[in-house]
């Protein structure tokens, strides 16, 4: 393996549809309140892909800003990953349609599930590609369109959950580059793995009238055991990726967390005595966006002038499986 090769980021990009759903719009479908759901999460509004739209649509949108940021066309993309755990199909890979809908033909694509910690993996499965030298620009995406496997008859999960896609460049640098990914850190907890589960659809409960009759088709979440783990594991997970490079908690520019709930990225900042003005909520605009939601906080962030390059990130996330993972960053 060539020692030779480190990756950073060369562009980045994100769309959300236009559609939004705003709390109110919800206390019309649900018994909720804006002032409920405000308060337990921190959500205000979130957006919804427009009929006829896919997530590979979402991909393309956010890809295009990806590689305008990066100055790149799509035919220097050498591969393409996709996080997503509510691709277009089962098969073909949202990756492979988003190679067509690009002009693409004959480079690796794959999907990549590990729900809303898939950003964090396809982007350590892409470091690795680049850091042995066999692939110099990798495409990697989060991309969702949840809110198609969301019964809007449970209040508890209706209201988190919204659309979006966030795309990345990693491209090779050398070593002696300032810029650049130091680490990342995966993990996974199967014995969780009930805490969070889409039913039907798979080889388990195959489609039928009785998975629509029993609603087999919405995802089931039993939250509040969610919200216990996913403040354990995201702390564990920036202390190891902390603790791996040499680095203290003071000394990162920003956290880019999954956006969940806004107190699970309270606690965490209260545990690494990280300022909550440190950590980037981009969650009240756009709700749980799952694999989406670090590339997309991410972008709109470098939109709105807080990250710049130059500057130490932490991204952590956690995710059905339960899964769990860090990225740390020098942009
Ligand atoms: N509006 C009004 N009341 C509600 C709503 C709502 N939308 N939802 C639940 N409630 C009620 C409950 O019925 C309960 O009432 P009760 O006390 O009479 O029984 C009360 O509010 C409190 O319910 P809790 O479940 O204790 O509420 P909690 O404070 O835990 O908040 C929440 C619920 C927001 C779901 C929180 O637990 C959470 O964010 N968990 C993490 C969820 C998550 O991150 N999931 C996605 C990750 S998994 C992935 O990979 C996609």
């Amino acid at each position: 393996m060539s020692k030779n090769y480190k990756s950073k980021i060369a562009g980045v990009g994100s769309y959300l549809p236009e559609k939004i759903l705003s709390n109110a719009d919800l206390e019309k479908i649900v018994e909720t309140s804006d002032e409920w759901i405000t308060e337990r999460t921190g959500i205000k509004r979130r957006h919804i892909a427009a009929e006829g739209e896919y997530t590979s649509d979402l991909c393309y949108k956010a890809t295009l800003k990806a590689l305008s940021d990066a100055k790149m066309k799509p035919e220097d993309i050498s591969m393409i990953i996709v996080a997503t755990s509510s691709g277009d199909q089962v098969m073909p890979s949202t990756a492979c349609v988003l190679q067509n809908k690009l002009g693409l033909s004959g480079i690796p694509g794959f999907d990549i599930a590990a729900a809303c910690s898939g950003f964090i993996y396809a982007m350590s499965v892409a470091d690795q590609f680049i850091k042995t030298g066999m692939f110099k620009n990798i495409l990697v995406i989060g991309a969702e369109i949840l809110n198609r496997y969301v019964n809007y008859k449970d209040r508890e999960t209706c209201i988190l959950f919204g659309d979006a896609a966030g795309a990345f460049i990693l491209s090779r640098t050398d070593l002696s580059d300032e810029h650049g990914i130091f680490s990342t850190h995966l993990h996974a907890d199967g014995e969780y793995g009930d805490l969070f589960v889409l039913p039907a659809g798979g080889s388990k409960i195959p489609f039928s009238k009785d998975v629509l009759d029993k609603n087999l088709h919405y995802v089931q979440m039993k939250g509040r055991e969610i919200f216990r783990h996913a403040v354990r594991t995201l702390t564990v997970c920036c202390k190891e990726a902390l603790e791996h490079n040499g680095f203290t908690s003071q000394q990162v520019d920003w956290v880019v967390p999954h956006q969940a709930n806004i107190r699970i990225l309270n606690s965490v900042a209260e545990y690494f005595e990280i300022p909550q003005d440190k950590v980037i909520v981009s969650l009240h605009e756009t709700g749980n966006t799952s694999a989406a939601s670090i590339p997309v906080a991410f972008d709109m962030a470098v939109q709105e002038g807080k990250i710049k390059k130059g500057q130490l990130l932490l991204l952590a996330a956690f995710g059905a499986g339960l899964t769990s993972g860090s990225a740390l960053i020098r942009y």
